[in-house]
């Protein structure tokens, strides 16, 4: 292609940009700019069927942006004795807390264990606002969480395993690789061996974290990770952990690992 082609190739593209407006061509771009594979792993995305995906890259008809929208009216709200929000100490808008959407669980020192983001949350809420916790699958904690990895999308997933969170680290993948229920299968049987391979109507993935909060549109809701653990154990008739409990917070931090490198994708929307 000749030079004046291109560059009037290029004026016609730059010209359809303004003619849609800024947002709806950003949308496109950031959809793009997403990492979906990463080494040999690839997010959930590439195993969706072709529909879904559709519905995850025009952000304006994920009905997960309500969401988006929920949790950003959260930030800015005042609640609790402290007559605060977030806002008032973190700034107008939750991208201002570094990356934090890509670095959850870390590990914290007070508590001695790792902290799920849905925990730091609460923890904000009860000892810097004076406010009460929010139930972890309540409307408002998903929409805050959402919101606020949301603010990190693109950026790729980038959990700390080192030092004091070795051992935690140790425990979520000893959790990943073990067999348990009456199926007597380990989430790598699904996720590793059989990444790729139909199980019913669904395609199963790496099962990789990077979406999460996920839209799915079979609960026709945003769910957390701890969510969807509870239901993978379920399938295999094992008995499920509790939200927030150290087994799901530790298997957390090893799933993160796994998918490192992969874009924040939140909200993610899944079959
Ligand atoms: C009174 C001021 C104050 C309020 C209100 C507040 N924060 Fe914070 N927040 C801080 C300070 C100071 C830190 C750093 C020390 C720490 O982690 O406690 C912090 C740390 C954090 C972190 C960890 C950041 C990181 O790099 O890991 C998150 C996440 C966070 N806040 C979220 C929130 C959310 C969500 C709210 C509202 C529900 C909130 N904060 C309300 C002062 C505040
Ligand atoms: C019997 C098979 C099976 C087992 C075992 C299993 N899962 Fe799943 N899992 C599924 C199916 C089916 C889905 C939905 C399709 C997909 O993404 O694979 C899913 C989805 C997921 C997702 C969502 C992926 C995305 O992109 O949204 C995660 C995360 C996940 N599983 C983690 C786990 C973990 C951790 C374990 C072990 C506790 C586990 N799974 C055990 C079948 C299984």
């Amino acid at each position: 292609m000749g030079d004046i082609m291109k560059k009037q190739i290029q004026g016609i593209l730059i010209g359809a940009a303004v003619a849609v407006g800024l947002s709806g061509f950003a949308g496109v771009a950031s959809a793009q700019d997403m990492i979906y594979k990463a080494g040999d792993r690839q997010s959930g995305y590439m195993y969706a069927a072709k529909e879904t995906q559709a519905i995850q890259d025009d952000d304006l008809g994920n009905p997960a942006y309500i969401w988006v929208d929920e949790g950003e009216a959260l930030w800015t709200k005042v609640d609790g004795k402290a007559g605060k929000s977030c806002a008032t100490c973190h700034g107008a808008e939750s991208a201002m807390l570094t990356d934090v959407g890509t670095r959850y669980p870390v590990y914290n020192a007070k508590l001695g264990k790792m902290q799920s983001l849905e925990q730091k949350i609460n923890e904000e809420r009860q000892e810097k606002m004076g406010a009460k916790p929010y139930k972890w699958e309540s409307k408002q904690m998903l929409s805050l969480t959402v919101y606020m990895r949301n603010g990190s999308r693109g950026k790729p997933m980038n959990v700390s395993i080192d030092g004091p969170a070795a051992k935690f680290f140790e425990a979520g993948k000893k959790f990943f690789n073990q067999r348990r229920g009456q199926l007597d299968m380990a989430c790598k049987h699904c996720h590793e061996d059989g990444a790729g391979m139909m199980i019913r109507a669904n395609m199963l993935s790496e099962g990789q974290s990077n979406g999460f909060p996920t839209y799915r549109l079979k609960w026709q809701k945003p769910g957390s990770i701890h969510r969807r653990f509870r239901g993978c154990n379920k399938q295999v008739r094992a008995k499920p952990y509790g939200y927030g409990s150290d087994e799901y917070v530790n298997l957390e931090l090893f799933v993160a690992w796994r998918g490192r490198g992969l874009s924040v994708e939140t909200p993610a929307v899944r079959n």
